[in-house]
């Protein structure tokens, strides 16, 4: 996608990781509210890795938890680890101990991207299941948020530079083969991504700021910078980062 297609990005920095967390999930909190009281239903993505688990941490907390109508919210995750739903690995694993499990959320209102087993069979599964709650004639499905971290590589979700995931333009979950890790992935794909009605990208830390800057202002390259391919097709982008990740990011402090 040339350089000047790209919408001028929403960068929303804070000092530092737990005000990122706090902006994050009062910013999660809204949307839910939003869509649960306009739709009767809100469908959240979750993000992997360690980032998110403070936002979640803090939407279980007293500020959020019991102050959300969590019987209207439902539960998708991004990506998945090809581990079973009790390893230390799984986003599963992370995002049930932070939040999940201590939220009033229906059983049903959880859907578990399966990491156990064949990585293709469970793509295909999880399409299914998404289909099955956005309908099964519609072409793409319209999450009403994707929450995304960024690795220091520039990857997202499980679209890693240089992978088979980056070229799926038509199926919604894909199995992901990652040599560097030499294990498969289970992962939503990037065209599935933008159909989002919001996508929160979080991102802290000094480690993460050069490949920031390189994703954001950097030339076109989604090979190297898969994160280049998030671009919501009419959905609203917004990058919740702390001042670390934001350090290299040239015309921040525009208005
Ligand atoms: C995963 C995530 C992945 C993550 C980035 C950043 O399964 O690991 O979906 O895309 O968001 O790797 O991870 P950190 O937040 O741990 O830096």
């Amino acid at each position: 996608m040339p350089a000047d297609d790209r919408a001028t990005p929403n960068l929303q920095i804070f000092a530092d990781a737990n005000e990122v967390a706090h902006a994050a999930a009062r910013r999660f909190a809204e949307l839910a509210r939003e869509g649960v009281e306009t739709n009767g239903r809100f469908s959240v993505a979750l993000a992997g890795g360690s980032t998110p688990k403070r936002v979640y941490e803090l939407l279980a907390g007293e500020e959020f938890g019991a102050r959300l109508d969590w019987s209207g919210v439902h539960i998708f995750f991004g990506d998945e680890r090809c581990v079973p739903p009790d390893h230390a690995d799984s986003n599963y694993r992370m995002a049930n101990e932070a939040l999940l499990s201590r939220v009033a959320l229906p059983e049903q209102n959880v859907h578990r991207m399966r990491g156990e087993g064949d990585a293709v069979a469970n793509a295909r599964l999880y399409e299914d299941e998404l289909r099955g709650y956005f309908g099964d004639t519609t072409a793409w499905p319209e999450f009403d948020l994707i929450m995304l971290g960024m690795g220091d590589d520039g990857h997202t979700a499980s679209l890693f530079p240089g992978t088979h995931a980056l070229g799926v333009r038509t199926a919604w979950v894909t199995a992901n083969w990652v040599e560097k890790f030499d294990t498969y992935r289970v992962t939503l794909t990037a065209p599935a991504i933008n159909h989002a009605r919001h996508v929160m990208f979080i991102v802290t830390g000094a480690g993460k700021a050069e490949r920031l800057e390189e994703v954001i202002h950097g030339a076109p390259e989604p090979e190297r910078l898969p994160s280049q391919l998030i671009q919501p097709r009419a959905g609203a982008l917004a990058w919740f980062l702390d001042e670390a990740a934001a350090a290299k990011l040239k015309g921040k402090d525009e208005g």
